[in-house]
């Protein structure tokens, strides 16, 4: 993980795990994470995390492909992910076990080649 900062004051957190899509190393895709403090939302930080990491990512790992999922009420998350390049794949429907209920994930992905 990696800490997002403003002006050297801390503001939520990137975090990204791996995602195997098959037995090839070049398999291996990374799904990324971000949390913001409440008072830090809405003012283009979470986009600006989201592209930040997706670069450092691709600069410093050989993989080619990121990915994040977001609920499908989260519209905040969808349209940052979409800003730092992300695109929208579909519902991938109750993957995520939470507070008693299995939910829709909307998936997004931003491939190596992607401008
Ligand atoms: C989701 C999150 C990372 C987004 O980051 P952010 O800095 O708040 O979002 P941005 O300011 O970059 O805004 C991105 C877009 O979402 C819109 N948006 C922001 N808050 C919104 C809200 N509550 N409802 C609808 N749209 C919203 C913005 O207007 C902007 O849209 P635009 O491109 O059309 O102008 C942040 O809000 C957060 O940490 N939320 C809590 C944790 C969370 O949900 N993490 C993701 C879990 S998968």
């Amino acid at each position: 993980m990696l800490v997002v900062e403003v002006g050297g004051e801390p503001v939520g957190q990137v975090h990204w795990f791996p995602a195997y899509y098959g037995p090839q190393s070049a398999s291996k895709a990374l799904r990324l994470g971000v949390a913001l403090v409440p008072e830090a939302r809405g003012r283009g930080y979470g986009s600006a995390a989201q592209r930040l990491l997706a670069e450092y990512l691709f600069s410093t790992t050989t993989v080619n492909r990121l990915e994040a999922g977001t609920d499908l009420e989260n519209i905040a998350e969808q349209r940052a992910l979409e800003r730092a390049g992300f695109e929208r794949e579909g519902v991938a429907r109750q993957s995520q076990y939470r507070d008693g209920l299995y939910r829709d994930m909307v998936i997004f992905s931003r491939l190596r080649d992607d401008k």
